[in-house]
């Protein structure tokens, strides 16, 4: 067996359900579920008829191999959807690429361009930088590359922006590759210029490759549109040396189960990418490719997605500030909120009471964080994704609010 696999932590919904193994949910209350950051608003019609239409399409049904590079059709919705969204011009031909959703993508790109065997002068192998809490993709990605994670913590007193100051410069000199998450999963914060050009100049330094996870960015509560990492480096004026972007449909469409996403960067790294897929047989199914050209040239449903998380956001917030250490994000769909002061700040504990009493489910943030230097930034939050319709995600945040009082007392 590959013994990095021994390496793995367990994913946090694992951890959820050891947490709460015996608990027995209050049975006066219908069960809500804020834990699961799985869109839940209907897939557009249209998507689905697009899917289905497909199958029965000469062009796109399953009876031949796809391209792993996907279509030129394809390719150019990516360039299309690209240039109306941040105004960039990219070459379909190399500086784009479908994946089957981002996630796999934010894996394999760490196998692409890691190198195991590069040491430093004292023998130290490399090291992929994270957010801390993170995705814990990021974190699996390095450990089958073989590199060490390192976590930078986010900062609560400045909307939760990573601080990248606190990386040491010795991890900066062994750093391969570095996972920005903007819009942060789970903190919501939206990086700005500044820090993408102190990583750009960073990365220029140490020749660390960037990889950008910008799955969440249609869904933001500010009036400006999240900036996207390419979109920074073209406003700098730089090139994509050593920067990938990873987007998706599964927020944006409401399609996580079309599984479908698309990479778009630096040409070089893009071939290599393309290469490790061709080997890893990561082609996008011809129906999908066709639903993915349909949902990325329309943008009215996405418009009318993000108008509604606004709205429910807009509701739900000032429900659970009445009680906890809530504020709007910056976008994405989750709340990260603070429960000191109640259950004495332990936020697993607060899960399994709050599941107990009012059979609202949450997520505790010291599970979706790592211990670095003694230091645990999820510990003493909670992450509610609010995927739900409104009224059930009031229902819940008002439930939440009785919890907090009763308990504080
Ligand atoms: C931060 C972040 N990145 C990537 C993904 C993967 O999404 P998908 O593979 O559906 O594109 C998720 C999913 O929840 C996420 O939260």
């Amino acid at each position: 067996m590959n013994p990095l696999l021994q390496k793995l932590q367990p994913y946090p919904f694992e951890r959820l359900r050891k947490l709460f193994e015996g608990v027995t949910p209050n049975p006066a209350y219908r069960p809500i579920s804020l834990g699961i950051g799985e869109p839940k608003h209907p897939t557009p019609d249209f998507i689905k008829q697009t899917l289905n239409s497909a199958l029965y399409d000469p062009v796109n049904d399953l009876a031949a191999y796809p391209p792993t590079a996907g279509t030129p059709k394809l390719r150019a919705a990516f360039t299309d959807w690209l240039k109306q969204r941040y105004g960039l011009e990219l070459d379909p031909a190399t500086q784009v690429l479908p994946v089957n959703g981002s996630r796999e993508a934010l894996f394999a790109f760490a196998q692409t361009v890691i190198d195991p065997n590069k040491q430093d002068g004292q023998g130290n192998g490399p090291v992929v930088v994270c957010p801390n809490p993170f995705y814990q993709i990021y974190e699996g990605a390095a450990l089958l590359a073989g590199a060490k994670p390192y976590f930078a913590p986010s900062d609560p007193k400045r909307n939760f922006a990573v601080d990248w100051d606190s990386v040491p410069d010795a991890v900066w000199q062994r750093t391969q590759l570095l996972y920005v998450c903007s819009p942060g999963n789970p903190t919501g914060a939206v990086m700005p210029l500044d820090e993408w050009k102190k990583l750009f100049d960073l990365s220029d330094r140490h020749g660390f490759v960037i990889a950008s996870d910008e799955c969440y960015s249609e869904i933001y509560f500010r009036d400006e549109p999240p900036l996207g990492g390419l979109e920074a480096a073209a406003k700098l004026g730089r090139g994509f040396e050593r920067l990938v972007a990873f987007t998706s449909l599964s927020k944006r469409s409401n399609a996580p189960g079309l599984r479908s996403g698309f990479v778009m960067g630096d040409a070089a790294l893009l071939k290599a990418f393309l290469l490790y897929r061709t080997y890893h047989g990561s082609a996008m199914a011809p129906p999908t490719q066709a639903a993915s050209i349909a949902a990325w040239g329309d943008e009215a449903h996405v418009v009318a997605n993000r108008e509604q998380y606004r709205a429910k956001f807009a509701r739900v917030t000032p429900i659970l500030a009445e009680a906890l250490d809530v504020a709007l994000p910056d976008a994405g769909f989750y709340l990260w909120a603070g429960v000191r002061g109640v259950c004495s700040g332990d936020d697993a504990a607060f899960a399994r009471e709050l599941l107990a009493q009012y059979n609202v489910t949450v997520l505790p943030g010291s599970y979706l964080a790592r211990e670095a230097n003694q230091f645990n930034p999820g510990r003493g939050r909670i992450r509610m994704a609010l995927v739900a319709e409104t009224a059930e995600c009031e229902e819940a945040a008002r439930r939440i609010v009785q919890f907090v009082q009763s308990h504080s007392q």
